[in-house]
């Protein structure tokens, strides 16, 4: 799959994002945990904030997941920074980072794709990422849609001996700034030549919908659960809510219906804890 012409086109223009200055694996963690669901403007400043207060696994596990979900605030997808405090948590008890894919994959949110990145970008391992982003270049460059089994195939016979840090970045970037989901920019992308979809050049449909590990849009979130949910951490964060103010939290006024059942969820997620119809944060 034209590593050169790939690598050449990456490496001259990789984007300077700060946790590719680093190789430490807790700073990439974070930073892959927090890139799963949500964008790079707005992981930036977060990424920073959390590593200030906590540079080591066991910082972070020694602070209550409150603190966690303090620092989480605006990147949405909460269950990803409990994770990230049950994970920092098994790093600590283990006494160090596991460095073997299943050790990686043993830790509380880590899959396929967070294993692989710590892997590539951390220990710079031969391995091979999977995001999706990658997996519409695979199923664009394949011209059709792929299973995960395929494009994991497809991805780790792709994978340049020894520059799996370069590549996987590369990729990532061809994905995010030519191949894009909508308007991909192919006259620009040095795989052109080898592509099977070029770009849909014949009206085809394009490969990548429905291909295996290729999201689909996020769900609407003004006005949706996920909205009030994010509301009440954010209010949680401040101070223990009463379970009549609830819907005022959350910005449903007078809802106490839904506010009382969406909480609830909160509560079964471990994300926050209610006694006495007091909720606050673990
Ligand atoms: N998305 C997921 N991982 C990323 C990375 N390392 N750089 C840029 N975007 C990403």
């Amino acid at each position: 799959m034209y590593q050169d012409e790939l690598l050449n086109w990456g490496v001259a223009q990789l984007r300077d994002l700060p946790w590719r200055r680093t190789r430490d694996p807790w700073a990439v963690l974070v930073s892959e945990v927090m890139l799963q669901q949500t964008q790079v403007e707005r992981v930036i400043p977060r990424w920073l904030a959390l590593l200030e207060a906590f540079p080591t696994p066991a910082a972070c596990a020694a602070a209550p997941l409150g603190d966690v979900l303090r620092l989480w605030q605006g990147l949405g997808y909460p269950r990803r920074a409990r994770n990230l405090h049950a994970a920092a948590q098994s790093i600590t008890e283990l006494g160090g980072f596991p460095t073997s894919l299943d050790g990686l994959l043993a830790l509380a949110g880590v899959g396929a794709y967070t294993a692989r990145a710590v892997l590539a970008f951390a220990f710079e391992a031969d391995a091979a990422v999977v995001d999706t982003n990658i997996a519409r270049v695979f199923a664009r460059f394949a011209g059709e849609r792929l299973t995960a089994k395929q494009v994991q195939a497809a991805a780790d016979a792709a994978l340049p001996h020894g520059e799996a840090w370069a590549w996987n970045q590369c990729l990532m970037d061809l994905g995010a700034v030519l191949c894009r989901p909508l308007g991909p920019r192919c006259d620009e992308c040095p795989l052109r030549p080898g592509c099977a979809w070029n770009g849909g050049r014949d009206e085809r449909v394009d490969p990548a919908i429905g291909s295996a590990g290729v999201s689909g849009r996020q769900s609407r979130f003004e006005g949706s659960d996920r909205q009030g949910r994010g509301r009440l951490i954010k209010a949680l964060g401040l101070a223990p809510v009463h379970g009549g103010d609830l819907s005022v939290a959350m910005g449903w006024p007078g809802q106490y219906e839904r506010a009382t059942r969406v909480a609830a969820t909160l509560v079964a997620d471990r994300l926050v804890v209610r006694a006495a119809d007091v909720y606050r944060l673990p």
